[in-house]
């Protein structure tokens, strides 16, 4: 059977995981956060001390990386051990955006993804999901909003989470820091495939942005 295919991409902060959650739920396929891959690999390496491109590669081939799902929410497990609670410190987004960069990892991750999008209909976030891993999603979508509010959105989120980690300024230091990164690297660069709706949330609350892409789905989809 034809699996149905939903590429969300965007840059950090855009409401990507959010909203991709929110819409595989309204259509009933599954959300797959390939950030969170990434993270998981970051996290590893971090744990480890694998720090240069031979180090990381050469680590590689011991990893098996896998998701599962507990109440329709993706958990993230390497080797066995689920990682999810461990991934989402500034240490670890720095070490992913670095992670992301290497060749041998986006490849080790490539299989992974174009297997679950294979196997279910899915809605997948991440950078290079409609340029590179679903070059034929059946629907695209290139999710973005200002540097200011989606700091704004990540330092929120923060502090709910762990009161006083980062301030503002250095939140969007790194949201800027972490844009360049994945914007100028050689190796599937975050950019908006050609043909990609693109959306912008800056100034949407979650439900309208919600209704935005659920709008662009259901035309895309003919739902
Ligand atoms: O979406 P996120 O913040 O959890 O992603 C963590 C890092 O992984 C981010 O800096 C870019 C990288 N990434 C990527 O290169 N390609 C993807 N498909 C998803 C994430």
């Amino acid at each position: 059977m034809k699996t149905i295919n939903i590429a969300v991409d965007g840059p950090s902060g855009a409401g990507k995981s959010t909203l991709a959650r929110r819409i595989a739920a309204r259509l009933g396929y599954i959300y797959v956060d390939t950030g969170a891959l990434y993270r998981a690999i970051a996290y590893d390496m971090l744990q480890h001390h694998a720090e240069t491109e031979q180090e990381i590669a050469e680590r590689l081939p011991q990893l098996r990386i896998s998701i599962a799902y507990e109440d329709g929410v993706q958990h993230v497990l390497v080797n066995g051990t689920d990682v999810s609670g461990r991934i989402r410190t500034p240490e670890v987004s720095m070490g992913a955006s670095r992670v992301s960069a290497i060749p041998a990892v986006r490849q080790f991750l490539f299989a992974l993804q174009q297997q679950l999008a294979r196997d279910h209909s899915v809605v997948m976030d991440g950078r290079d999901i409609g340029t590179v891993v679903l070059p034929d999603a059946d629907v695209k979508i290139f999710l973005t909003a200002s540097p200011e509010k989606r700091a704004m959105r990540r330092f929120l989120e923060l502090e709910e989470k762990q009161p006083g980690v980062q301030t503002y300024d250095e939140v969007l230091a790194d949201v800027i820091r972490r844009d360049e990164q994945d914007m100028t690297r050689e190796i599937s660069p975050l950019r908006q495939a050609e043909d990609a709706v693109l959306v912008d949330t800056s100034d949407a609350d979650l439900e309208q942005s919600e209704q935005m892409l659920l709008d662009v789905c259901k035309e895309k989809l003919k739902l």
